[in-house]
């Protein structure tokens, strides 16, 4: 029956699981059922940020979504219910267009053997999605739970330090400054034609417009299915 179904999105696709396994986690989903392993499975205990995805949901008070950063390995597939998750490969690829984020992580050699890079990626990208202008506390916290055994952490800091300035001008180091190209010459990218920052700009709201849109999508389907069901209870 309808009840049974888990309905959810990722990466902006619509996902119906009939009868799906209450002991499955979301990582294991990810990785073995959709080939994502971008996630990455480290401690499999909540320890080291290896699997970070960001989950969304609707929250009917506000109206708005909540981004939720989330080890995918704690997180039971069940509870995703009526939820977006987006992961790594949802934001950016070698193969179509890196993220801003993921750009000034190799941009500042922040990532050595890779391995700690998608979930300080989607950690770092969760932030942004709830504050725009975080500063150097936001990030501290926003990484508490990523671990990295290869960078010492310092080159991870200040490629993603560079998104605490004000657009380009504040806060921006030599060695920073040296490894982005949209900081070469000393000058913002804004400048130029296809810059970070309009990108970052242009990418952020696009998908925040996408995640809306799904979400809206989803909410209308969760009524659509609370109203069946009440339907179903007063034939009953
Ligand atoms: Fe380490 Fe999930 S695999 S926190
Ligand atoms: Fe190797 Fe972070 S780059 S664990």
């Amino acid at each position: 029956s309808g009840s049974d179904e888990l309905i959810f999105f990722v990466n902006g696709k619509k996902i119906v699981e009939k009868n799906p396994d209450p002991e499955m986690t979301l990582l294991f989903y990810l990785r073995k059922k959709l080939g994502l392993t971008g996630t990455k499975l480290g401690c499999a205990e909540g320890g080291c940020g290896a699997c970070t995805v960001m989950v969304s949901r609707f929250d009917l008070e506000s109206q708005r979504p909540l981004h939720l950063s989330v080890n995918a390995c704690l997180a039971p597939l069940c509870s995703l219910h009526l939820s977006a998750v987006t992961t790594v490969e949802g934001i950016g690829s070698t193969a179509r267009k890196l993220h801003p984020v993921q750009e000034r992580l190799s941009g500042t050699h922040g990532s050595q053997c890779g391995f700690c890079s998608p979930g300080l990626v989607m950690s770092m990208y969760v932030l942004l999605r709830n504050v725009r202008r975080p500063n150097m506390e936001h990030l501290h916290e926003a990484f508490q739970g990523n671990l990295c055994r290869c960078t010492g952490y310092r080159p991870i800091l200040e490629g993603f330090r560079t998104f605490t300035q004000v657009r380009g001008h504040t806060e921006v180091t030599q060695r920073s400054r040296r490894g982005h190209t949209e900081f070469q010459n000393g000058s913002c990218c804004r400048s130029k034609t296809n810059g970070c920052c309009k990108n970052l700009d242009l990418d952020l709201d696009l998908d925040q417009d996408q995640t809306r849109l799904h979400l809206s999508h989803l909410h209308l389907s969760h009524q659509l299915h609370l109203s069946h069901q009440l339907h179903l209870s007063h034939q009953l």
